[in-house]
Protein backbone atom coordinates (compact mmCIF):
# COMPACT_ATOMS: atom_id res chain seq x y z
CA UNK A 1 0.00 0.00 0.00
CA UNK A 2 1.06 3.73 -0.62
CA UNK A 3 2.08 5.55 2.05
CA UNK A 4 1.34 9.21 2.19
CA UNK A 5 2.52 12.53 4.55
CA UNK A 6 -0.39 14.82 5.14
CA UNK A 7 2.10 17.38 6.83
CA UNK A 8 0.67 20.18 8.69
CA UNK A 9 2.21 23.46 9.78
CA UNK A 10 2.08 26.47 13.03
CA UNK A 11 -1.54 26.35 14.25
CA UNK A 12 -3.73 24.21 12.47
CA UNK A 13 -3.65 22.23 15.32
CA UNK A 14 -6.05 25.05 16.02
CA UNK A 15 -8.67 24.42 13.95
CA UNK A 16 -12.00 24.63 15.24
CA UNK A 17 -11.17 27.73 17.30
CA UNK A 18 -8.95 29.26 15.58
CA UNK A 19 -10.60 32.44 13.16
CA UNK A 20 -13.83 30.15 12.03
CA UNK A 21 -14.83 32.88 9.57
CA UNK A 22 -11.72 32.20 7.74
CA UNK A 23 -10.81 28.65 8.58
CA UNK A 24 -14.56 27.41 9.49
CA UNK A 25 -15.85 25.09 12.33
CA UNK A 26 -14.29 21.29 11.92
CA UNK A 27 -11.63 21.20 13.92
CA UNK A 28 -8.33 19.11 13.47
CA UNK A 29 -9.55 15.93 14.80
CA UNK A 30 -12.14 16.57 11.61
CA UNK A 31 -9.38 17.23 9.01
CA UNK A 32 -7.31 13.92 10.38
CA UNK A 33 -10.67 11.49 10.14
CA UNK A 34 -11.48 13.40 6.39
CA UNK A 35 -7.39 12.25 5.02
CA UNK A 36 -7.40 9.20 6.23
CA UNK A 37 -11.58 8.21 5.32
CA UNK A 38 -10.20 9.36 2.03
CA UNK A 39 -6.90 7.85 1.83
CA UNK A 40 -8.40 4.31 2.64
CA UNK A 41 -10.67 5.00 -0.45
CA UNK A 42 -8.02 5.59 -2.51
CA UNK A 43 -5.81 2.82 -1.20
CA UNK A 44 -3.28 4.84 0.56
CA UNK A 45 -1.84 4.81 4.33
CA UNK A 46 -2.15 7.96 5.16
CA UNK A 47 -0.08 9.38 7.73
CA UNK A 48 -1.01 12.46 8.99
CA UNK A 49 1.20 15.10 10.89
CA UNK A 50 0.86 18.63 12.57
CA UNK A 51 3.66 20.70 14.39
CA UNK A 52 4.47 24.20 15.56
CA UNK A 53 8.16 24.02 15.20
CA UNK A 54 10.22 24.26 12.11
CA UNK A 55 12.58 22.21 12.17
CA UNK A 56 10.37 19.39 13.23
CA UNK A 57 8.24 19.89 9.66
CA UNK A 58 12.11 20.01 8.33
CA UNK A 59 13.25 16.94 9.52
CA UNK A 60 9.69 14.68 8.14
CA UNK A 61 10.39 15.75 5.28
CA UNK A 62 13.75 14.84 5.28
CA UNK A 63 12.09 11.46 5.90
CA UNK A 64 9.41 11.55 3.18
CA UNK A 65 12.56 12.55 0.90
CA UNK A 66 14.83 9.15 2.23
CA UNK A 67 11.69 6.96 1.57
CA UNK A 68 10.48 8.69 -1.26
CA UNK A 69 7.08 8.93 0.15
CA UNK A 70 4.83 11.30 -1.66
CA UNK A 71 3.56 14.56 0.58
CA UNK A 72 0.44 16.67 0.76
CA UNK A 73 1.78 20.15 2.53
CA UNK A 74 0.15 22.75 4.31
CA UNK A 75 2.49 24.68 5.63
CA UNK A 76 0.56 27.12 6.95
CA UNK A 77 2.62 30.36 7.58
CA UNK A 78 5.83 28.67 6.55
CA UNK A 79 4.83 29.17 3.16
CA UNK A 80 5.50 32.80 3.14
CA UNK A 81 8.57 32.91 4.50
CA UNK A 82 10.55 29.68 5.32
CA UNK A 83 13.89 29.25 2.98
CA UNK A 84 14.48 26.27 5.37
CA UNK A 85 10.90 24.59 4.29
CA UNK A 86 11.20 25.50 1.21
CA UNK A 87 14.56 23.75 0.74
CA UNK A 88 13.46 20.96 2.35
CA UNK A 89 10.43 19.92 -0.17
CA UNK A 90 13.50 20.41 -2.78
CA UNK A 91 14.84 17.44 -1.73
CA UNK A 92 11.41 15.03 -2.29
CA UNK A 93 11.94 12.36 -4.33
CA UNK A 94 8.25 12.33 -4.92
CA UNK A 95 5.18 14.29 -5.49
CA UNK A 96 4.58 17.13 -3.36
CA UNK A 97 0.54 18.83 -3.48
CA UNK A 98 0.94 21.99 -2.13
CA UNK A 99 -2.46 22.55 0.20
CA UNK A 100 -4.25 26.07 1.54
CA UNK A 101 -7.59 25.47 3.14
CA UNK A 102 -8.06 29.36 2.40
CA UNK A 103 -7.44 31.13 -0.84
CA UNK A 104 -4.13 32.99 0.35
CA UNK A 105 -4.46 34.89 -3.50
CA UNK A 106 -7.76 36.38 -2.04
CA UNK A 107 -6.15 37.42 1.47
CA UNK A 108 -3.88 40.03 3.35
CA UNK A 109 -0.44 40.72 0.67
CA UNK A 110 2.07 38.88 2.42
CA UNK A 111 0.09 35.56 1.91
CA UNK A 112 0.25 36.16 -2.03
CA UNK A 113 3.95 34.99 -2.11
CA UNK A 114 4.68 31.02 -1.26
CA UNK A 115 8.45 30.28 -1.38
CA UNK A 116 7.06 26.17 -1.54
CA UNK A 117 5.31 26.72 -4.54
CA UNK A 118 8.00 26.40 -6.92
CA UNK A 119 9.40 23.19 -5.60
CA UNK A 120 5.59 21.74 -5.58
CA UNK A 121 4.21 19.58 -8.22
CA UNK A 122 1.12 21.83 -8.14
CA UNK A 123 -1.39 23.59 -5.28
CA UNK A 124 -4.54 23.65 -4.17
CA UNK A 125 -6.26 25.97 -2.18
CA UNK A 126 -9.47 27.56 -1.08
CA UNK A 127 -11.39 24.93 -0.88
CA UNK A 128 -11.77 24.11 2.78
CA UNK A 129 -10.90 20.30 3.93
CA UNK A 130 -11.87 19.74 0.47
CA UNK A 131 -8.13 20.82 -0.71
CA UNK A 132 -6.74 17.99 1.24
CA UNK A 133 -9.30 15.21 -0.47
CA UNK A 134 -8.26 17.16 -4.20
CA UNK A 135 -5.04 16.61 -3.09
CA UNK A 136 -4.94 12.93 -2.68
CA UNK A 137 -7.14 12.41 -5.24
CA UNK A 138 -4.43 14.42 -7.39
CA UNK A 139 -1.71 12.44 -5.60
CA UNK A 140 -4.18 9.07 -6.57
CA UNK A 141 -3.84 10.29 -10.70
CA UNK A 142 -0.08 10.31 -10.68
CA UNK A 143 1.89 7.04 -11.93
CA UNK A 144 4.08 5.78 -8.99
CA UNK A 145 7.19 6.92 -8.51
C1 LIG B 1 -3.13 28.56 5.46
C2 LIG B 1 -2.95 29.97 4.90
C3 LIG B 1 -1.74 30.63 5.53
O1 LIG B 1 -1.60 31.95 5.02
C4 LIG B 1 -1.91 30.72 7.03
O2 LIG B 1 -0.73 31.25 7.61
C5 LIG B 1 -2.28 29.43 7.65
C6 LIG B 1 -3.24 28.56 6.97
C7 LIG B 1 -4.41 27.89 4.92
O3 LIG B 1 -4.52 26.68 5.03
O4 LIG B 1 -5.32 28.59 4.43
O5 LIG B 1 -1.89 29.12 8.77
O6 LIG B 1 -2.03 27.76 5.06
Amino acid sequence: MTRVFVLNGPNLSRLGSREPDVYGRLTYADLVARCEAEGARLGFEVDVRQTDDEAELVHWLHEAADSSVPVVLNPAAFTHYSYSVRDACAQLTAPLIEVHLSNPAAREEFRHTSVVAAVSTGTIAGFGMDSYVLALQALALRPPA
